[in-house]
């Protein structure tokens, strides 16, 4: 069995990228701060532990041939945009080590979780975004933050390979979603937050949505998301792919969509104080059709379905009582 390590085992895509990886009759290792959440781990052996420290790292990526590090302080747009000293710090601090941790333990492959957030804000301004490709992210002008420590590790991920020999994989993640993601709590994104937000909705009620609801995005369901990871760890392709789907969606459509999956009418009143990111964002796909011979193809009405239905589930259980900014 081949021994692999996933960082942020307790996390929403880690969870799910360890059960692949098992699935696959990998041996696998996961390194978290905390437990999953919803469900137990499939993974073989799991170590609750700091990643900001070196020798966690160290501990954790010893004899593992392959490292999925997805650890990171992380959150939607409400939560990355409150706090850019401690993020910036910690993610910071996690990735150096880990990737360091990795090179010193002679693993085979690193594979690092980068973002969208990348990408030169002044790109994104427009709802009617032009899908952005992998060679726009330089010049850079990244999200304050989070999307700043991405860019860094990126670079360092070229750097180490370039000097030293790490082989790496670099994923630029586009806003991914599913059952068993953050739905509560303030690190939500918008689809689970919309999702909880219909759910706990009367019929003919009004839910609040951030900003005008005009800005768009392109969401990518988890089961895509894992797959894409596995794909891109076998192949060689060592410089940052995307790994989002390129079906463009308003905000408002978003909450039409999750309405129609709920069977409710739903009024929707926009509170444009409320944090909005970039104005639009979509990924060009060329490359990762090119590189992989696939792309995410999950439609929005189709993964949002089992998304709706579980956080619907969680509600009903009486879970999910971390509301911040629940419906109203
Ligand atoms: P998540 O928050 O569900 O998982 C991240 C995990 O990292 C959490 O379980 C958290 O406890 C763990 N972690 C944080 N600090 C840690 C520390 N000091 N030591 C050990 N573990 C620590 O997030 P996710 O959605 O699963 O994201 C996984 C990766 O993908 C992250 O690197 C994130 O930046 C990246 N990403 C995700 C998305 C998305 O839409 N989900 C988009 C772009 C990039
Ligand atoms: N979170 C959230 N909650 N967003 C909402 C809500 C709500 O109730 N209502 C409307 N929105 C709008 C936000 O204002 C934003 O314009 C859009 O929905 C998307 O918000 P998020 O999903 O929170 O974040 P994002 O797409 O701006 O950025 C996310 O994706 C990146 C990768 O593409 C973040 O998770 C980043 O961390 C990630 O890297």
């Amino acid at each position: 069995m081949i021994p692999v390590l996933v960082t942020g085992a307790g996390g929403f895509i880690g969870h799910h990228l360890v059960k692949y990886l098992v699935g696959r009759g990998y041996w696998v290792r996961g390194a978290d701060l905390k437990l999953p959440e919803y469900e137990p781990t499939a993974a073989h052996e799991f170590l609750q532990c700091d990643l900001r420290l070196h020798d966690a790292c160290q501990r954790a990526s010893q004899g593992m041939e392959q490292v999925y590090h997805l650890a990171a302080d992380m959150g939607g747009i409400g939560f990355i945009s409150g706090s850019h000293a401690e993020i910036t710090l910690n993610n910071t601090l996690i990735s150096a080590h880990m990737a360091k941790a990795a090179a010193d333990n002679r693993v085979k492959r690193f594979l690092f979780s980068s973002s969208a957030c990348v990408y030169p804000m002044h790109l994104q301004t427009s709802p009617d975004v032009t899908p952005l490709s992998e060679d726009v992210a330089w010049p850079a002008q990244p999200e304050e933050g989070y999307g700043l420590e991405k860019i860094y590790m990126e670079k360092l991920c070229q750097y180490m390979t370039e000097d030293w020999g790490l082989s790496t994989r670099v994923v630029r993640f586009h806003n991914v979603y599913g059952p068993l993601g953050t739905y509560d709590g303030g690190r939500e994104k918008a689809p689970a937050a919309i999702c909880r937000k219909v759910a706990l909705c009367p019929e003919n009620g009004t839910i609040e949505v951030w900003g005008d609801g005009l800005q768009t995005r392109s969401f990518m369901y988890i089961d895509d998301c894992v797959e894409g990871l596995y794909r891109l760890m076998q192949s060689d392709y060592t410089a940052p792919l995307n790994l989002g789907t390129d079906e463009m969606i308003s905000i408002n459509d978003l909450v039409d969509v999750a309405a129609a999956v709920a069977g409710k009418r739903i009024a929707k009143r926009h509170d444009v104080s409320k944090p909005q990111g970039v104005r639009g964002r979509n990924s060009d796909n060329a490359l990762i059709r090119q590189v992989l011979g696939w792309e995410p193809a999950t439609l929005i009405r189709t993964g949002l379905e089992p998304t709706y239905r579980w956080i619907e589930a969680e509600l009903a259980a009486g879970r999910g009582g971390r509301l911040p900014d629940a419906a109203e």
